[in-house]
């Protein structure tokens, strides 16, 4: 039998890339009320931006390239807070530094670059976990072991809606200038979220089939490994009154509805930070790894493929006049 790794020290001293919105009310939030954990500053490729982040917590500003080699060698930790095509070269980076990584969803937006940042954080034997909202709600993986038990019991599910909708264009919303959400749409954004819970209930998705909505919103289908068939409903442009998102599982176990969540996000990062501590401490990798972000992005990559199959839907005769 493999002997376990010998544990080494949590790490302590982290560090926020990017310096938007989320990046400090829920990364640097979270960070800087953590008990255990230094929270240095922010890395950000706008030095006014970073500067300005830093300022509302008292802590540190890096910027550039000269200035993210010098934050990675004096923090044990990164917390990104990207576009995930950014995320994706800079937790690469991180890690050849030896710096461990908590991602955001998506790890990236395409397989080759997701499989690039697993590679590096094997390589490396540096550690990560990917901040699924839901999956860090107590509300939310009570309500999964109860499924799971049920499933268990009576057998396993047999089907389940999935709609998570996003109103990046209400006012006020702070995502609304986001470049790579405008350019990704719902099937990027909030299909990880929808994803966490699917891959949460389901067997492995084995094929997958998709159509397209108004604006960026997509409707797929999801074949998985025994037989069961979910779908989602995405977008992050749904018309006022519209957003929201609902989940609906059903099988021999009934019918049953996904609970909401009453923590704030920057509640459930501070989870995060701990389960990367463990898993860095450990050696021990993270159920919720770059590995299983990387299998979220597998699913979502093959609904992409399918919309941009000419063939990709089967047209309905229309009505005889
Ligand atoms: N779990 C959730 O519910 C949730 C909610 C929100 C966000 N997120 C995740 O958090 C991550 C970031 O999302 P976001 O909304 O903050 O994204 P965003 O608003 O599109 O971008 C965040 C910041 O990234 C910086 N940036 C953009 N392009 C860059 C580049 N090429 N190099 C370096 N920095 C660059 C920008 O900084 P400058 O101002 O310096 O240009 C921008 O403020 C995503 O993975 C997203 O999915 C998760």
């Amino acid at each position: 039998m493999p002997s376990a790794p010998p544990p080494r020290p949590a790490p302590t001293r982290f560090a926020v890339l990017g310096t938007g919105h989320w990046a400090r009310t829920t990364h640097a939030r979270a960070l800087a009320d953590h008990p255990d954990v230094e929270f240095a500053g922010f890395w950000g490729r706008d030095a006014g931006h970073a500067a300005a982040a830093a300022a509302e917590f008292g802590a540190g500003s890096w910027s550039g390239d000269e200035g993210l080699a010098d934050l990675l060698a004096q923090v044990d930790a990164v917390t990104l807070a990207l576009p995930p095509d950014v995320q994706a070269d800079l937790a690469v980076r991180a890690s050849d530094a030896g710096v461990h990584v908590l991602l955001d969803k998506p790890v990236a937006t395409d397989l080759a670059t997701a499989d690039r940042v697993v590679q590096a954080l094997q390589r490396n034997r540096t550690a990560s976990v990917e901040f699924l909202t839901y999956l860090f709600m107590p509300e939310i993986t009570t309500w999964l072991e109860e499924m799971a038990a049920l499933a268990a019991e009576h057998g396993p599910w047999e089907g389940g809606v999935f709609r998570w909708a996003g109103s990046i264009d209400a006012p006020g919303n702070p995502y609304g200038q986001s470049r790579w959400r405008r350019e990704r749409g719902g099937l990027w954004d909030t299909g990880p979220h929808a994803l966490s819970i699917v891959r949460s209930l389901f067997d492995d998705v084995v094929a997958v089939a998709a159509a397209r909505g108004p604006r960026d919103a997509v409707g797929a289908t999801l074949q998985h490994r025994g037989g069961a068939a979910t779908t989602l409903s995405l977008t992050l442009t749904a018309p006022e009154g519209a957003g929201g998102s609902f989940a609906t599982v059903w099988g021999p176990g009934g019918r049953h509805d996904l609970p909401r969540f009453h923590d704030t996000a920057a509640e459930g990062f501070a989870r995060a930070v701990d389960r990367l501590r463990t898993a860095a401490a450990t050696g021990v990798p993270d159920a919720l790894d770059a590995r299983n972000g990387r299998d979220a992005v597998a699913v979502l990559a093959a609904v992409e493929a399918h919309l941009q199959r000419p063939d990709g839907t089967t047209p309905v005769r229309p009505p005889q006049s």
